[in-house]
């Protein structure tokens, strides 16, 4: 495994290979989650890069930039035994050099949820992914469903911009009590990682509402809210149950829906989700 901090020697890198490339973005501080990513990339091309870079365009005033955790001897340990071929780990000069200024937006999409909440958000991801899907120029670029409405950004920035890449979604993969593995989670003590597990159980419970055939959003989001509050939790950002393609919220459920939430808990912002679809009542 190669471990390079460069534009140039990850063109180096790439431009000796004529063979299948799959690019995995990440922050670091790697976790199973990450690491299912750079899994499916393993099996499905037979390069892979895997690029750690906490990206500060991203990060809103008063949000965790200065604090966010990283590990980068243990990201390595780890991407080596998944069979990484090349780490691309630059410094925030090398992406954004003095003088950047050019920025990529996703219109609609980006204003919605996390959007309304972090504003800059999105510009920020979808200007560095395009950035590092250019660096790299993969042939499939690998994200997780955990953050699903990025992971719809990315698709429509593809889509719009005509990039020649395949976006390929990975499930959320999950502790064994529920709770999303993020890098996040490493902010949460002992008392709030039990509380925390009140995302993975509302998300279960509109499950359950909605395989029972109730339609209604309103009465869904109550009850989520509901479960979320009677934890002691006051701090919620959004429950939202919208349609998967634009990220309208839906007054009635009759389409695929995705259900979203957003909490913090002490010093973490935490978000998951579930996506409700006809097969999970038996309905087709
Ligand atoms: P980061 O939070 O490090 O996540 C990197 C990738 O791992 C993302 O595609 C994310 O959705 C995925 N991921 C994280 N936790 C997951 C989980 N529990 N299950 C499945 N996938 C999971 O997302 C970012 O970094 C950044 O915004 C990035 C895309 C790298 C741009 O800076």
């Amino acid at each position: 495994m190669k471990v390079v901090n460069t534009i140039e020697e990850v063109r180096k890198e790439i431009s000796s290979q004529s063979c299948s490339l799959g690019l995995v973005p990440t922050m670091g501080y790697l976790h199973e989650g990450h690491l299912n990513l750079v899994r499916r990339a393993r099996n499905e091309n037979e390069k892979v890069v895997v690029s750690i870079f906490v990206n500060p365009t991203q990060f809103g005033t008063g949000e965790d930039l200065g604090s966010y955790p990283s590990d980068i001897e243990s990201d390595l340990k780890l991407l080596e035994n998944e069979g990484t071929d090349l780490v691309f780990n630059p410094s925030s000069d090398v992406m954004y050099p003095d003088g950047f200024d050019t920025w990529t937006e996703v219109g609609g999409l980006s204003r919605r949820l996390e959007g309304e909440f972090r504003p800059g958000h999105f510009r920020g991801v979808a200007t560095v992914v395009l950035k590092l899907i250019n660096i790299a120029q993969p042939d499939r670029a690998y994200f997780g469903q955990k953050d699903a409405q990025q992971l719809m950004v990315i698709k429509k920035l593809v889509l719009d911009l005509n990039l020649n890449v395949e976006i390929v979604a990975v499930p959320i993969a999950r502790e064994v009590d529920g709770l999303a593995r993020s890098s996040r989670n490493i902010y949460l003590t002992s008392d709030e990682r039990g509380i925390a597990t009140t995302l993975f159980k509302s998300l279960n419970l509109a499950k359950d509402l909605y395989e029972n055939g109730v339609r209604d959003a309103e009465k869904i989001k109550q009850e989520i809210s509901r479960l979320i509050e009677s934890q002691g939790v006051s701090a919620i950002d959004y429950v939202s149950i919208a349609d998967t393609e634009t990220l309208e919220e839906l007054d009635f459920i009759d389409r695929t829906a995705l259900v979203s939430l957003a909490v913090t808990i002490g010093k973490a912002r935490l978000i998951d989700n579930v996506i409700l679809h006809d097969e999970l009542a038996g309905l087709t």
